[in-house]
């Protein structure tokens, strides 16, 4: 990671980036770990009404490199829950996850959260356990006719 990054609080400009971060890493990443049927399903659940609707209501994050904006996350640090972080395919692979959840963890820790929980991609498993979070339940997301499966996993502050 030799390039300059800045994590700053996402905007509404900042959402058609977010979107399209996110439709890679599920074509891109996920789909590695999922069958082709739940992979076409669950890119179709991602667009810029549904960010534009949780923009408010809970906290998101954008990561750039010299003015791109190369990864997101999305936490609440009030229920202590980290819905998401999505690193560009491009750009996986060179810390600047890590970098993005030390982030995350640093605000959690100034909000007085305890205890971190989130719902894993099946891909995203050994990232989090990497950095300190252990498995709990599995569990599935419904779409339309197909599920995700991802795993409940938690971190203690
Ligand atoms: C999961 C994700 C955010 C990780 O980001 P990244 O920038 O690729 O990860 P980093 O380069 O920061 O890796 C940090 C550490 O985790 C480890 N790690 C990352 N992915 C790993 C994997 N698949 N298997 C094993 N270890 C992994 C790295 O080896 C590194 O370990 P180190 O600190 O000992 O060197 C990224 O791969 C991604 O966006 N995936 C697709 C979206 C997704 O599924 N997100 C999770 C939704 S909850």
């Amino acid at each position: 990671m030799k390039n300059k990054h800045e994590i700053q609080k996402a905007q509404q400009s900042d959402i058609p980036d977010i979107v399209k971060i996110h439709r890679k890493c599920i074509v891109t990443t996920n789909s590695k770990h999922y069958p082709e049927e739940v992979i076409k399903e669950w890119v179709e659940t991602i667009n810029e009404k549904g960010v534009s609707d949780q923009i408010t209501t809970t906290q998101w994050y954008v990561l750039k490199l010299t003015g791109q904006t190369i990864g997101f996350a999305q936490i609440d640090t009030g229920k202590g829950v980290l819905y998401q972080i999505h690193i560009d395919p491009d750009f996986q692979n060179q810390g600047y996850g890590k970098t993005l959840l030390n982030f995350l963890i640093g605000e959690f820790r100034n909000s007085g959260t305890e205890k971190i929980t989130l719902l894993a991609t099946l891909n995203a498993v050994p990232f989090y356990e990497t950095n300190g979070f252990t498995r709990n339940e599995d569990t599935t997301i419904p779409l339309v006719k197909e599920f995700i499966d991802m795993v409940e996993m938690q971190r203690n502050l």
